[in-house]
This record gives structure tokens, C-alpha cells and sequence, in this order.
């Protein structure tokens, strides 16, 4: 119990920590969408746990803006915040609690508005003239920013028309355009002052700075979302629905956002989001989301409020499919095969739901494409959805002292020269197993259920053994006993037992996974099969020219050329043949080979070799043939079935003459493999 209660009380700390941020200094620590997760995952540990919660609590209290810079103002109807969904369902949900409330089957008419990013605010108008404006601040008091406010544009001074109420609250958003805040910040970045990380934050910022004149320099736009009538309401008529009331708020000279919807059924509302979702980035100013209202104000009177939302209304909201963020630092990886990837580090942000803090930069290309520097504003997307990309870079933001983010001339582990695969375009270290970083991928790769498949040999275990300096090749752990590994961190005698038992089983590992386990570039499971369909044995295709590798269907130039580099280092040659001597190679699976053996030239025949052979070894020739599911035999009999001869055979060449058996010559025996 002790952990919840601390967990409950952590994230309220940094919530209001966040808050503070936020409201109070204009700045966002963290996105939208993480504040929103976090203030979720702090309801649901409160419902859970309803004795740890506080009056303080974020869950309780409306976000505060209020500072000392402004004079309070006590309002006169408190300004709610909005319940927040995500999803359909969440809707769906908000819908039927609707009608449960007020106990009807009903049809029900919904409002849907866009939900501008920025900043509420009231106006209070005394006889069509505007009196004073303020933040929303704790909800119940808030700044009183009425010079400020008197500086915006489309804010009326006097409102027009007829029907003027003797009192009325309008309140609506204060934001800036997209566009004004990209030459903003462009400005300060020119006069070194502090620049804005979005548009709401330089609205907020221009709103509540002490000094009017700002706010007159700065662009700010006011859209109307909601008014209130005070004693004369029953003297306006027909304003009994959400709609005719901001229509009228339109005629007494208030700006509206012109896309607002009346909606009598769910789809309606779920057309207008998904609109808006696709819309979103070509408006010239930032929604989050859209908000939905019950249009009839009886109903909403109805259904009433509790101390944080009206229970008429709810935000559905847009996950984020961007984010902007902060570069933290871009580190260079070094892959299995050498390849350099550049990725990004930056503070975490949500995108779709997902917590996000790296993205791979893929090539030299990219890096200079998007002119990276440390600490720059770069904006984050998901590609496909899934895929964490680096957009852009907001260049105005950064400072002129920030440090370029350059590929590097070195490895940044073995400090081997990076050699440029223009065609590829890759930049790779070529020190292969000489190199740590591609030494421990190397084995990973090698041992894992694809390759070898060695079980318990994890990537802990093995960067431990390659530390202790207890491997340098795979060929090594063929010889590690389990008192060898019984010495590392966490392996304790059984787990040793078994990691040589699995290392003992898969000496016998089938031709395709063995060129696999070997990790050359290009060479997956795929071109794996295909290789080792081709070759009858390893040496063959030690040895094969870049012609013959290209000349088998499927494999292309550069895998040709991977192949024929591979076996030119002469660590891999001296490693592949090391291993020969350790391991098994078959053709084909264990529970596959009786079956296709059957269908060889060779299977069930006695069979005697003679002479010396230029495309193999006499052992590797056994090897082959027994895969087939020859049996060899040392001395010619009648019962012998074939007589292979190579060059310079012996007295068996003759005797089998004598006896009439099978011949086969070399080149005869390769058409029959
Ligand atoms: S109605 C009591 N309508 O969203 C309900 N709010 O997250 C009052 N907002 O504080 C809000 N566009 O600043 C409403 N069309 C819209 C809005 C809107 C943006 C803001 C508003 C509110 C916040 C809640």
C-alpha cells in the first residue's frame, strides 16, 4: 500500500510541477498528450484508492495561472475546464451517460466546435461596453489582464446590433497564428531574446506580459466559444440552444470560428473529428482536438457541473501525430556488419500514445539534409504510423553557438577509419571482429534461434565472456566449458549445464543456417536458402568467383560482391574453417533428410572412392554422400554398388572394372549432386 501511496503522491508532485510550467511561466516541460497520460494514470490510481485523495490534488483542482504580476478577479460563474477523451468510445460513453442522467431515449442535439490551442478568457460587457477581461486562473479567480485584452484586435470595445444585455460573459481563446509565430520567434532569435516553443506558449507569454504595448506588437486573435447572460436572460428570446447564442455573439461583433456543426446522431460527430484529424495540418493555427456541447441550454442547466467539467460537454481529442521536442544528443551505432547509424536522443514526447525518446537518422545523407544541431528544435512523426522519424528542424529557435551534429571520421569504437559505400549509401567500419561493437552483434546474431540457436546465451552473457576476454571468435565456445561459465554475473551452475548442453547440440546445424549465422551483409534467411541450395559443399562456395555468385537466380551484384568480400578477410576464412572442424553441416533438416534422400541418385548405394578430386576433400566427399544417404565403404566387392575416381586412382579403379560396377568420374558426380 505504502508503493501506491507513493506513486499517487510522485505523480501529483510532478503534475503540479508541470502545471506551474504551464501556467505560470508560459513554458511547456512536457506535451499535451504526456500531461494528459499522466493526469490518467493518476485518476485511475485515485479511483482505485479514494482514501489518498487530496484537495490539491491535479485530478481536483483546475490548472493555476495566477502570479502577483496581475490584480485578481473573482468570477462570476467559475471557469470549468473540459472532460478529455481520446477515443470513440470514450464518446460513446460520455453519450449514454448523458441520457441516463436525464433519464431519456431521446435523440439529443450536440454542438461540435474546433478546440483552439490557446488561452480562455472572460469579457464582461456592461451595457454593450467592454469593462473588464480576465484568465481563467484557478477557475474561480482569475488575472486581470483588461489592458492587455484591449489591445486585441478582435476583441470588441463596444458591441453592435440591438438586444444588448444589461450584463454579459463571453469567453472564448486567445491564440496566435502559426504563421505570426514562426516571424515572432525568427525576430527574437535576430535580437537574442527568449523565443517560444509553440504558438499557445507565445500567446500566453504576449497575453499576460506586464506591459501592454507587447501584447499590441504581438498578432493575438480572439475566437468566442460561450457566453452567459446575467438578470435580463429571460428578456432575450430564442437563445435557448448553444448555437443561436454564439450566433448572436456573431452579430454584437464577435469573432466565431466559422466551423462549428449541429449534430443528431454519433456519426455526425465522428465525420466532423475524422475531418478535422486529416485538416488539421494545413490550418494556419493549432487545434487539439474538437469540443462537443449539448445544444439545448435547458439541458445543460439539466445536467450541471461538478468541481472540475461541465457534464454537458467533453474534448475529444486528436493524439498527437506530431510533436516537437528537444535534441539532446545524436550517438553513432556500429551494426553486425560495420554499418554506422547515426540516432537522435531527445526529451520523451508522446505521439499516438506512444512514449518516444530516440529515432534512427539513418545515413550521412539525412544528417546533413536536416542540418542538425545540438539542442535545435526538431519535430517528431511517427512514419507509417510506427516508424519514429526526425520531420524538420525549427531553425529559428536555434542559437547561433549551438554545436553541428558531423558524421564521424573514426569509428567510434575501435577508431578504424569509416570507409562510403556511395552506391549503398552507408559509411561502415571494416574492422569486423577486431571491432567490440560488431564483435558482440556478430555473436548475438550468431547464436541466436535463427543461426545456431544456442539457448541461455544471451546478450549479457556473451558481452561478459567477450570482456573477460574468455571468446574472440564464435569458434571459442565451442571450447568453453561450464566452469568458464559458471565465473559470470548471474549464471549459476544449472543455467551453465545447459548453456554447453545447447552449445553441444547445435553442432549439427543445417547448411542454410550456417550461412546465415554468419552474418554477411545483405545475407538473410532468404539469400541464405538460396546459397546453399547452390553449393554442394562449403569450400566451393569459400572459393566461388563474384561471377558464379551473381549467376545464381535471385542473387544479385552487391550480395555477390558481400559474399566474395566476406570470404576474402582472412579472419572469416580462417574462423569458417576452424569451425568446419568443430560442427556438422547437413543439406537439410534432421527430420527432412530421410526424406529427401530418398529421392537422391545415391541413397542406399555402397559406395568406394578412389583417387584425388578437384572440387573436394576425400572427407568432405564422405560428408556429402553420406548426407545423400550413401554408405561408403573402404574396399571394392561385389556387392559394391558405384566406384567414384578422381585423379590418379588406384588398383580399386581395376577391380571394380573386373566386377562390372558403376563407374563415375568427377564431372559425372557433380551433374548427379
Ligand atoms: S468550452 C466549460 N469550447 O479548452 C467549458 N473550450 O481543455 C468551457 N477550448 O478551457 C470550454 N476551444 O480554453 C470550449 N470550442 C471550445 C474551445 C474550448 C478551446 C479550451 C478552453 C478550455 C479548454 C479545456
Amino acid at each position: 500500500m505504502k508503493t501506491i501511496k507513493n506513486k499517487i503522491e510522485h505523480l501529483r508532485k510532478d503534475l503540479l510541477k508541470y502545471q506551474y510550467y504551464y501556467h505560470t511561466l508560459n513554458e511547456s516541460i512536457i506535451s499535451d498528450a504526456e500531461y494528459d497520460y499522466l493526469l490518467n494514470q493518476l485518476y485511475i490510481l485515485e479511483r482505485k484508492n479514494k482514501n489518498f485523495i487530496t484537495d490539491d490534488s491535479p485530478t481536483q483542482k483546475i490548472g493555476s495561472n495566477l502570479t502577483d504580476k496581475f490584480k485578481k478577479i473573482l468570477h462570476f460563474f467559475p471557469m470549468l475546464s473540459l472532460e478529455n477523451t481520446f477515443d470513440f468510445n470514450g464518446y460513446l460513453e460520455f453519450e449514454k451517460r448523458i441520457k441516463k442522467n436525464i433519464d431519456t431515449k431521446k435523440k439529443i442535439n450536440f454542438c461540435c466546435e474546433l478546440k483552439i490551442d490557446g488561452i480562455a478568457i472572460s469579457l464582461i460587457y456592461e451595457k454593450g461596453i467592454f469593462i473588464r477581461a480576465a484568465t481563467r486562473g484557478d477557475g474561480y479567480k482569475g488575472e486581470n489582464i483588461t489592458s492587455n485584452a484591449k489591445m486585441i484586435k478582435s476583441i470588441p470595445l463596444k458591441l453592435k446590433g440591438s438586444n444588448i444585455p444589461e450584463r454579459l460573459e463571453v469567453r472564448g481563446e486567445v491564440f496566435m497564428l502559426k504563421s505570426d509565430f514562426l516571424r515572432l520567434n525568427e525576430k527574437s532569435r535576430i535580437n537574442k531574446i527568449k523565443m517560444f516553443s509553440n504558438p499557445r506558449n507565445a500567446a500566453a507569454g504576449s497575453l499576460r506580459h506586464l506591459d501592454s504595448n507587447i501584447t499590441d506588437k504581438r498578432k493575438l486573435i480572439f475566437s468566442c466559444y460561450g457566453c452567459y447572460f446575467f438578470k435580463d436572460f429571460k428578456t432575450i428570446k430564442n437563445i435557448s440552444t448553444h448555437y443561436k447564442r454564439l450566433m448572436q455573439c456573431l452579430k454584437w461583433g464577435f469573432p466565431i470560428n466559422q466551423e462549428i456543426i449541429r449534430c443528431s446522431n454519433h456519426q455526425e460527430v465522428f465525420n466532423f473529428y475524422n475531418k478535422f484529424k486529416k485538416k488539421r495540418n494545413l490550418l494556419d493555427f493549432d487545434i487539439d482536438g474538437i469540443v462537443v456541447k449539448v445544444d439545448s441550454i435547458d439541458l445543460q442547466k439539466k445536467l450541471g457541473c461538478n468541481s472540475k467539467f461541465p457534464k454537458w460537454a467533453i474534448a475529444l481529442k486528436f493524439f498527437s501525430s506530431q510533436q516537437t521536442t528537444k535534441l539532446q544528443d545524436v550517438k553513432f551505432q556500429v551494426g553486425r556488419t560495420g554499418v554506422i547509424t547515426p540516432v537522435a536522443y531527445f526529451n520523451p514526447v508522446y505521439i499516438s500514445g506512444v512514449k518516444i525518446k530516440k529515432a534512427s537518422l539513418y545515413n550521412k545523407n539525412e544528417i546533413e539534409k536536416l542540418n542538425l544541431h545540438i539542442g535545435d528544435s526538431i519535430v517528431i512523426c511517427r512514419s507509417g504510423d510506427v516508424i519514429p522519424k526526425i520531420l524538420n528542424v525549427v531553425n529559428s529557435t536555434r542559437f547561433n553557438n549551438s554545436k553541428k551534429v558531423v558524421f564521424p571520421v573514426l569509428c567510434p569504437f575501435c577508431d578504424t577509419k569509416l570507409l562510403e559505400n556511395k552506391e549503398e549509401k552507408i559509411i561502415r567500419c571494416h574492422a569486423g571482429l577486431t571491432c567490440d561493437a560488431q564483435k558482440k552483434r556478430s555473436f548475438y546474431h550468431f547464436f541466436s534461434k535463427k543461426s545456431f540457436n544456442v539457448i541461455g546465451l544471451g546478450p549479457n552473457i556473451i558481452n561478459e565472456l567477450i570482456e573477460k576476454r574468455l571468446v574472440q571468435n564464435p569458434v571459442d565456445f565451442f571450447s568453453l566449458t561450464d566452469l568458464d561459465l559458471i565465473t559470470l554475473k548471474n549464471v549459476g551452475r544449472k543455467k551453465s549445464v545447459n548453456i554447453i548442453n545447447s552449445l553441444k547440440r547445435c553442432r549439427t546445424i543445417t547448411f542454410k543456417r550456417f550461412i546465415y549465422a554468419l552474418g554477411i551483409p545483405n545475407v538473410g534467411e532468404v539469400f541464405a536458402e538460396k546459397i546453399a541450395n547452390h553449393f554442394i559443399n562449403l569450400n566451393k562456395l569459400v572459393c566461388a568467383s563474384i561471377t558464379e555468385l551473381n549467376n545464381i537466380s535471385g542473387i544479385g551484384k552487391v550480395i555477390a560482391n558481400n559474399i566474395f568480400n566476406y570470404f576474402s578477410v582472412s579472419v572469416n576464412y580462417d574462423m569458417v574453417y576452424k569451425l568446419e572442424n568443430k560442427i556438422k553441416i547437413i543439406w537439410n533438416d534432421p527430420n527432412t533428410v530421410i526424406k529427401n534422400q530418398k529421392k537422391t541418385y545415391f541413397f542406399n548405394k555402397k559406395i568406394v572412392l578412389t583417387g584425388v578430386f578437384d572440387s573436394f576433400s576425400r572427407h568432405q566427399l564422405k560428408i556429402i554422400l553420406s548426407n545423400l544417404g550413401a554408405k561408403i565403404l573402404n574396399s571394392v566387392s561385389k556387392n559394391t554398388d558405384i566406384l567414384i575416381y578422381g585423379k590418379n586412382f588406384g588398383s580399386k579403379f581395376f577391380k571394380a572394372k573386373n566386377l562390372n560396377i558403376e563407374m563415375i568420374n568427377e564431372k559425372q558426380l557433380n551433374l548427379l549432386i
